[in-house]
């Protein structure tokens, strides 16, 4: 038996997913065992991503993937994601989530899946380093202006807005200025050429703090995605948010 971890990756097809997933098949402690996409079922997951080696069939639902164990790592869209996510916790199986775009009830029904079947879960809006870091900037100059706004630009097909990393900024901020999140504003764009941009803009009398991280390649989610897959089984039984607590714990 091998001593990889299991993965399945739902998304596979996706612009998120394929970049994710060339680096996880490169990763020699990681074993991808499934793919899952809807309506590219069927395929062969090596001649999508023009990789010889890979011998896999994307398959289109978790149903169809009889594994016992695996971490099952989702970028789709939030609808199937939950239905996915719920039937992988009730299996057993630890979830590395990177769908944006769920509503209040449903984090709160795989929170509490999760508690009771004592799986880890990682559901973290944004797995880049870039963007996590930019949060413990805007933290720290949160310490000395009371006054943000938040710019998130993505690429045109991006269906939620704002994006999950924006909402969770303005979150941030609120919780460090004991605010309601409402009030701080947040702007969206959706243009073709952009990827994922994110902009925190501090004002006080007469002068700017402008932060600001650009995605550029979707491959800057790899890394943290991966040392999320490693880490997870060890932070089961609640719902790790926060980037940090995989790349530092
Ligand atoms: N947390 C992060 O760091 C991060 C970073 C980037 C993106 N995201 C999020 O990740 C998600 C995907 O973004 P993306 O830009 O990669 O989207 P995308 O290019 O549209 O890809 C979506 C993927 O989901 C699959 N899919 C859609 N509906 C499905 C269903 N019912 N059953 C099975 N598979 C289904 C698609 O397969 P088919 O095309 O074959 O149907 C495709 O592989 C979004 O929620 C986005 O906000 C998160």
């Amino acid at each position: 038996m091998s001593d990889k971890i299991p993965v399945v990756l739902a998304g596979a097809s996706g612009r998120t997913g394929m970049a994710v997933g060339r680096e996880l098949v490169q990763a020699p402690d990681i074993e991808l065992v499934g793919a899952i996409a809807l309506r590219h079922r069927g395929e062969h997951l090596g001649a999508l991503w023009n990789d010889p080696r890979l011998d896999l069939e994307v398959v289109g639902s978790l149903d169809e993937i009889p594994q016992a164990y695996a971490v099952l790592v989702d970028f789709t869209e939030p609808e199937s994601s939950f239905e996915r996510l719920r039937a992988a916790v009730l299996r057993g199986w630890d979830i590395v989530v990177g769908t944006t775009g769920f509503t209040l009830a449903q984090r709160s029904e795989l929170a509490r899946l999760v508690v009771e079947r004592n799986v880890g879960a990682a559901l973290i809006a944004n797995f880049s380093v870039g963007a996590w870091v930019l949060e413990k900037v805007a933290l720290e100059v949160s310490r000395y202006f009371d006054r943000a706004e938040v710019i998130e630009e993505h690429h045109a097909a991006k269906k939620d807005r704002p994006s999950g990393t924006a909402l969770r900024m303005a979150n941030l901020l609120a919780y460090s200025w004991r605010r309601d999140p409402k009030d701080i504003p947040v702007h969206s764009i959706r243009l073709p050429g952009l990827v994922a941009h994110q902009t925190v803009v501090f004002g006080a009398s007469g002068q700017v703090v402008s932060l600001r991280h650009d995605v550029h390649d979707r491959s800057a989610y790899a890394a943290g995605v991966l040392q999320a897959v490693r880490k997870i089984h060890a932070l089961k039984g609640r719902v790790v948010d926060d980037l940090g607590e995989v790349l530092e714990g």
